[in-house]
């Protein structure tokens, strides 16, 4: 298994292109199945998750060419079982169980287990799927959904931690061949459910209200072949923000939607930096001393629980009390035991961490548990005193295309050990 060694205490300065949007490009591949008809979509990021979901997608009965960030798909003919050593790698799988439903009219998809961010349940999915029409089995360990017919309906998708964006995608992909009209209420607002919302239009579904509270999906009889350009990844341009904050005289991410980003540049704004938003770039630069803020995670437009633990290594070096509380996955803190080890002073109470900012980080071996937080950790590397070494890449490399290198390029002193 790979490592990353950081080696703390270079400044960063200069631009990075800001890749396609992972949490975009998944569940747009998996519309693609929704067509028999060709569909090419451009700068898919290359990352492991991607991967994985061409594979289902070539389970399925998909044939899938890739070349420099562009895919074609075309799902002549699908079948509609994917089993777990299939689906388990990645848990956002499961956005195949809309686009197979709504083709097929039935769907059997291996459960999703938890993961380190929580319990990640998928029962709104399902109470989506079943007031379309679509009986649910869940049985050894696989959720099979079926229906002679799917019919258009009013659907709450609110849950006790807000909306779901996957669910919301997946029922947005099953209601597009639904008969009649489907109203999507308490839906996600996330900029990826609206490009979703854009693809599928292009391939002739009905959809509107994309990035509102309330979608409505005219049901169309089929869907043609389309070609269609991922947005940038907000949450991969945030964390070369955080980088810039953390250890940065000047960071300029380009390729960037700045609206897409409010949240995250407001926060870096009331910690003090300089943020600078035009056209498609976005710099942050220092501003004097750093100050503590207070954050809570929301759903879109609020801040992004994908940025928590990046804001988190950059409040354990500012100086003051920070206070972050995670609304969305409110287990979502393993960083935080490894930011300690690195001399990070912060404490857990529930969902809420308060941050005792310290002068000086440490590098110490710490171990990447999920995406973000190994993101947090390599953040925590650049300012550090020695070296970190962050074990687990994997996790890194599920979500970031090419994180180590994009920093050396802005002058991090970072190399990646094979392993
Ligand atoms: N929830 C339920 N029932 C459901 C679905 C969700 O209770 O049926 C709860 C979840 O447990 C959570 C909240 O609702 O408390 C929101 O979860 P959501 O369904 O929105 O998460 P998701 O769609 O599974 C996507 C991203 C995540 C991101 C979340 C929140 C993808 C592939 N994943 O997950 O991204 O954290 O939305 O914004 O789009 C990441 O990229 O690192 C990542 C984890």
């Amino acid at each position: 298994m790979d490592k990353i060694l950081v080696h703390g205490g270079n400044s960063l300065a200069g631009s990075i292109k800001i890749s396609g949007s992972k949490n975009s490009a998944l569940p747009i591949l998996a519309a693609t199945l929704l067509t028999r008809e060709p569909c090419t979509i451009h700068r898919v990021p290359d990352l492991s998750d991607t991967h994985y979901m061409l594979q289902i997608l070539t389970h399925l009965g998909a044939q899938v060419e890739r070349a420099s960030g562009i895919v074609t798909v075309t799902a002549d003919k699908v079948q509609s079982v994917a089993p777990y050593d299939v689906v388990r790698k990645m848990r956002a799988s499961v956005g195949v169980l809309g686009p197979l439903l709504g083709r097929c009219k039935e769907a059997t998809v291996s459960l999703p287990g938890g993961c380190v961010i929580g319990d990640r349940p998928i029962d709104l999915h399902l109470k989506g799927f079943e007031a379309l029409g679509a009986a649910v089995r869940v049985e050894s360990g696989n959720v099979k959904v079926f229906a002679p017919k799917l019919a258009g309906a009013v659907i709450n998708l609110r849950g006790k931690f807000g909306p779901t964006v996957l669910g919301t995608d997946n029922v947005m992909m099953a209601a597009v061949l639904a008969e009649g009209t489907t109203v999507i209420e308490g839906a996600a607002q996330e900029p990826e459910v609206c490009d979703l919302a854009d693809f599928l239009n292009k391939m002739g579904a009905k959809i509107e209200g994309a990035g509102t509270r309330r979608i409505i999906v005219e049901g169309v009889s089929e869907l043609h072949g389309a070609e269609h350009y991922i947005i940038p990844d907000r949450i991969e341009a945030g964390t070369f923000l955080v980088a810039g904050a953390i250890a940065g005289t000047g960071v300029t991410v380009n390729r960037v939607e700045p609206k897409h980003l409010t949240a995250i540049t407001d926060a870096l704004s009331g910690c003090g930096f300089k943020i600078e938003a035009k056209n498609q770039s976005i710099t942050v630069s220092p501003n004097g001393a750093p100050k503590p803020l207070e954050i809570t995670t929301e759903p879109y437009p609020g801040f992004p629980t994908d940025m928590q633990a990046q804001m988190c290594a950059l409040l354990s070096t500012t100086e003051g009390i920070s206070v972050i509380t995670e609304n969305i996955f409110p287990q979502r803190y393993m960083h935080v035991a490894e930011l300690k080890r690195m001399g990070a002073e912060v404490q857990m109470e529930g969902a809420t961490a308060v941050i005792q900012g310290v002068e000086r980080l440490t590098g110490a071996p710490v171990m990447a548990s999920d995406l973000r937080a190994s993101a947090a950790l390599v953040l925590a590397g650049l300012k550090a005193e020695g070296v970190t070494e962050v074990s687990r890449v994997y996790h890194i490399d599920r979500g970031y295309e090419h994180l180590d290198e994009k920093l050396s390029e802005l002058g991090a002193h970072i190399e990646r050990v094979k392993a």
